[in-house]
């Protein structure tokens, strides 16, 4: 298969009506921060185990095209030996892998941050092809003020971000790009659609001077949201509203799937904002979730890190998958 028709064949697998993805590729220190949540130690064991119950959930692939795991869960496998790749696909879940280093400090820009992780990229891919990925995420994080993100720091994001998009296509691997304009802080909805206008153009911008094929790409955005300490939430149908306006005025018919993070929203409000913004009216994309905290909060709490409580937590993950595969489509009751 040429390198066209491979990133084709992913795209057309993870971009269907009434699907959408699971986030699942905490690092080592994110996932630690969710499993103390729940009185659990993070042993490779124990997120062997999590990721585990996640994908050998019956019946998850109806609503989830594709997952996206940790380096450490590609070389991971279920109770029965089956690598944790395998299982995903057999469920009809195409496999994705996190591939930036995360974030630092971005010198002589005090308050913003840069992703790492270009040194080495290509070679990497070649190695989790082998394991199975077929797709790869990167994100960029914005941190919101009156003066923050600083110029240099959407310059500096959008170049990775683009290089590392232009690095998966080569390797016959879909990116998703994902650029977060972080919900921490006191701003308003109005700051935040400030925000992710100009870092989304400046997005889309370098990924045109990287020569990335839109239609081979997913953008996975965060909504436009007020800051969590703002004094003012706006309701869902005018996040939808400034969601949809930001996305219009940015992002390029071309692009083949915006699949959104829920970066902070409860599991409700997750559901609902997505639904609110498939009842918008048409958009040239599909517009689905790529879910971390909002799809795995509540089976985490049924768990508790017991196998006993399998069973409870896999329905609790169900639950969410299947109204969020209905927010995907604007059909989801609340
Ligand atoms: P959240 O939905 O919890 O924001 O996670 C999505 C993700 O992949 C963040 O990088």
């Amino acid at each position: 298969m040429s390198i066209r028709d491979e990133l084709q064949s992913t795209i057309d697998t993870l971009v269907q009506p009434g699907k959408g993805l699971l986030a699942a590729d905490e690092s080592g220190g994110t996932i630690a921060k969710r499993f103390k949540t729940i009185g659990v130690e993070s042993t490779e064991e124990n997120r062997r185990a999590w990721r585990s119950l996640l994908l050998s959930t019956a019946g998850l692939g109806e609503f989830v095209s594709g997952v996206i795991l940790y380096e450490e869960t590609l070389g991971q496998c279920a109770d029965d030996g089956t690598p944790l790749p395998e299982l995903a696909a057999r469920h009809g879940i195409v496999p994705g892998i996190k591939v930036d280093a995360g974030k630092i400090a971005l010198a002589h820009a005090p308050g913003d941050e840069v992703t790492e992780g270009l040194d080495g990229l290509a070679k990497r891919l070649d190695g989790y092809k082998k394991q199975g990925a077929r797709f790869a995420k990167w994100r960029a994080v914005y941190n919101v003020s009156d003066m923050l993100p600083s110029r240099l720091a959407i310059e500096t994001n959008a170049a990775s971000l683009a290089r590392y998009a232009a690095i998966c296509q080569e390797a016959g691997i879909v990116p998703i790009v994902e650029p977060e304009v972080l919900m921490d802080g006191g701003h308003s909805i109005e700051r935040c659609a400030e925000v992710t206008e100009a870092v989304l153009h400046e997005v889309f911008d370098a990924l045109h001077r990287h020569a990335v094929t839109l239609e081979h790409m997913l953008l996975k955005p965060s909504m436009v949201v007020a800051g969590k300490e703002h004094a003012r939430q706006a309701p869902a149908a005018e996040i939808a509203a400034q969601t949809v306006c930001v996305l219009g005025r940015t992002v390029p018919a071309a692009v083949a799937g915006i699949f959104f993070l829920s970066g902070g929203q409860t599991p409700e409000e997750a559901t609902a904002n997505l639904d609110a913004i498939n009842r918008t009216g048409r958009r040239p994309w599909p517009l689905s979730f790529s879910y971390g905290r909002a799809l795995q909060e509540p089976p985490l709490k049924a768990w508790k890190g017991q196998a006993a409580n399998l069973g409870a937590a896999q329905q609790a993950l169900i639950k969410r998958a299947r109204l969020n595969g209905a927010a995907s489509i604007g059909r989801y009751d609340a």
